[in-house]
């Protein structure tokens, strides 16, 4: 198992290129199979997940090649509709293949996957958005087999909660659907209007995206295109949170401000002075202290990412004054607690409700990375820790955050990804445990 070793009290200082949006390349990825064509995809992160989903397009008969940051699929050959469990399982997003197979091949067999490290996640709103467009679902013991041997037709389905994934799927399944789908309390992410207009460009009729409703007029096929992802706002949360915690500056370029309004708002109320441009350029400095964030609720676009909540933690643990941070999208996403905590952190959680109380100063620690947005709040604290900190569990960040070490060492920091011994010798020793 891989972890970072950081020596904390470094002052980052410099430029960043954002990369582009994980959750932008993955519905983007899924919906190229549904053009049973050749898509070249610009900006693809190289990322775990992003990996994930092109072993599925492969296994599913597309071909695939990469070139950089450009991903080309052709989906000519695509004739697989059923995903197995291994590849499933490697990403959670992967039920976003379902909208997709089931508009190119009336059939998609996958399982549904199974509950996570930071909620329960289950899929009763994709499943119910693809009834809604004529699909029969089985369910045989997590095993999902989904047919609609007569092709999709529109349908008008009301989400009970602005799911991500769900309004994806349905993006997706009813491009090619027979007649017009409504979609209303459709998810309003950023992602979300990139789907949209990637799919128009291959020839559907997808209208508003980025609104409470959503409007699909089903063609008859679609064609090919040719799309440059969007910048991933988590990530450029994640280097600005860095730079502030260790009271830097950073000038990120290749981002898109205007999708990080809440988050923007949050750093300016902690006394970074940010400032943005309109070509997606963007400045923050914090030469000071941080001040507390009186309250943070995470909520669906435009409210403030849950994505974007351990990160925030990491910088009120040493702000000055106490801040309030609830989480509402997710059940369990406070991994980061107990390991913040291991480093001086002083954070009470009752039920969703974390209360922090800055401290002067975290010291380092050996600590476990249980999730992705977890493991990089984790290395934000250990940047501005006392002393040496370890993060274990190297691979979730992995999933989300290209070259993470490399772009924060670029800053000045000082930070190594290691292998760890084989025998956890160095993680027993962190816990004061000799082998
Ligand atoms: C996407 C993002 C993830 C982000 C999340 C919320 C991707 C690849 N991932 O995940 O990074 O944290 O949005 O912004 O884009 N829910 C149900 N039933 C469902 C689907 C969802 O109850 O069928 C619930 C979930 O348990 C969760 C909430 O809805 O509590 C939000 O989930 P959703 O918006 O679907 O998140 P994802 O699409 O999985």
């Amino acid at each position: 198992m891989a972890q970072y070793i950081i020596q904390g009290g470094r002052r980052l200082e410099g430029e960043h290129w954002v990369q582009g949006a994980k959750n932008s390349a993955l519905p983007i990825l899924a919906a190229a199979a549904a053009t049973k064509s050749q898509c070249v995809i610009h900006r693809c992160p190289a990322l775990k997940d992003v990996d994930a989903a092109l072993r599925i397009l492969r296994w599913l008969g597309c071909g695939v090649r990469r070139e950089g940051g450009t991903v080309t699929v052709d989906a000519a050959g695509l004739s697989h509709s059923r995903i197995p469990e291994v590849l499933m399982r490697e990403m959670r997003s992967s039920i976003i293949f379902m909208g997709p197979l089931l508009s190119a091949l009336g059939h998609a067999e996958l399982s549904a996957p199974g509950g996570c490290e930071i909620g329960l996640r289950p899929i009763n709103l994709h499943l119910e958005a693809m009834r809604a467009l004529g699909a029969e679902i089985v369910d045989e013991g997590g095993r999902l087999s989904c047919s609609a041997a007569k092709g999709l037709h529109g349908g008008r389905y009301i989400l009970s909660f602005p799911s991500v994934g769900a309004t994806e799927n349905m993006m997706i399944a009813a491009a090619r659907a027979r007649g017009t789908t409504t979609l209303t309390n459709a998810a309003r992410e950023p992602e979300i209007v990139d789907l949209a207009n990637f799919l128009n460009r291959c020839g559907a009729n997808v209208r508003g995206a980025g609104e409470g409703v959503i409007t699909i007029e089903g063609v008859e096929s679609l064609h090919g295109a040719e799309h440059a992802v969007i910048p991933d706002r988590i990530a450029a949360v994640t280097m600005l949170s860095a730079a502030a915690i260790t009271r830097g500056e950073i000038l990120l370029r290749g981002a898109a401000p205007g999708h990080m309004d809440a988050v923007l708002s949050v750093l300016e109320q902690g006394g970074c002075r940010i400032r943005r441009a309109p070509d997606g350029e963007m400045h923050l400095r914090a030469c000071a202290r941080l001040r507390h964030f009186p309250t943070v609720r995470t909520m669906p676009y435009p409210g403030f990412p849950t994505d974007a909540q351990a990160a925030i933690m990491a910088l009120a643990c040493v702000a000055e004054g106490a801040s309030m941070i609830t989480e509402t999208i997710f059940e369990n996403r406070y991994n980061h607690v107990g390991e913040l905590r291991r480093m001086g952190a002083s954070i009470r959680v009752e039920d969703r409700v974390a209360v922090v109380e800055g401290v002067a100063c975290l010291h380092g620690a050996g600590v476990e990375a249980r999730d992705l947005r977890a493991g990089t709040a984790l290395v934000v604290a250990g940047l501005a820790a006392e002393g040496r900190t370890r993060v274990r569990g190297v691979c979730h960040m992995e999933r989300g955050c290209e070259r993470f070490e490399e772009a924060l060492a670029a800053l000045g920091a000082d930070i190594n990804r290691m292998e760890e011994d084989s025998d956890g010798k160095e993680a027993n020793e962190d816990k004061g445990e000799k082998k």
